[in-house]
């Protein structure tokens, strides 16, 4: 198997095999995926870094924040046989129903999951396999406030007069991430493995030094050498326990 060049087929002849499912793509303005070779080489780069070429058919996988499913349905395209996956109802908001429709077209069962920090979350099994990639698990909004006009807001986004959106996020600190982090190796078999591909990663910025060093001592953390700033291709490799 070669998954690159496989993969990077799957996405192009998408529209020609799967009409029915990217007419499901198109009735989303917000989730629309892009089958843009670029978008996914980082992808590809981190699952090839995890052995994907090795993975037998009967691995476990989850893919945590699947959104349009694209990776979770593919894996079940090429005979994947125990494929699961979750997406966040809170952050999906208004455009859930577009998603649903997707993942009935793909015959996909997504579970609901939105993970909070330094809040236990349960999952039904241990996996080989848990995915987060381009996730924002690592965001801590819950104490984010924004003032306008004299009054306190909770809002994390806010539209420019260009129409353009600024978002705005804490990173987890190294309480959080321990916590994230032995959270998630609890639903790892012993030679499990998940790749938190966090979008944007922030921990290369001097200010966040204590939680790079923590995630460089406790997980595996690398970068895809695309070149391109490193916030945007970063990711760590959290190790079941044997
Ligand atoms: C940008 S999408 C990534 C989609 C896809 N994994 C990819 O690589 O293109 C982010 C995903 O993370 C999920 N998500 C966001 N915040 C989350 C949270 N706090 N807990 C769990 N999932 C979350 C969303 O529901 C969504 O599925």
């Amino acid at each position: 198997m070669n998954f690159k060049k496989e993969f990077e087929t799957h996405l192009t002849n998408f529209s020609d095999n799967y009409p029915e499912i990217k007419r499901a793509f198109e009735k989303s303005k917000m989730h629309n995926p892009t089958m843009n070779l670029t978008y996914w080489h980082s992808h590809i780069y981190m699952l090839n870094k995890m052995e994907i070429e090795e993975w037998s058919k009967d691995t476990s996988i989850l893919d945590l924040g699947c959104q349009m499913a694209i990776l979770p349905h593919y894996f079940k395209e090429i005979g994947f046989t125990d494929v699961s996956a979750t997406n966040s109802k809170n952050e999906a908001g208004n455009t859930l129903e577009d998603l649903e429709h997707v993942w009935s077209c793909m015959n996909m069962n997504v579970e609901h999951l939105h993970i909070l920090p330094e809040e236990e979350f349960t999952l039904d099994k241990k996996y080989d396999i848990i995915l987060a990639t381009q996730s924002n698990v690592h965001w801590n909004s819950k104490k984010l406030l924004v003032i306008h006009d004299g009054k306190l807001y909770h809002d994390y986004y806010v539209m420019d007069k260009n129409n353009k959106s600024h978002t705005f996020f804490v990173p987890y600190n190294v309480s959080e991430l321990k916590f994230l982090i032995e959270n998630i190796k609890k639903y790892l078999t012993p030679t499990g493995k998940a790749l938190i591909y966090a979008h944007p990663f922030p921990y290369w910025d001097d200010r966040f030094k204590e939680e790079l060093d923590f995630l460089q001592e406790h997980t595996e953390v690398g970068y895809t050498d695309s070149g391109a700033p490193l916030f945007q291709h970063s990711y760590f490799i959290i190790k079941g326990d044997k």
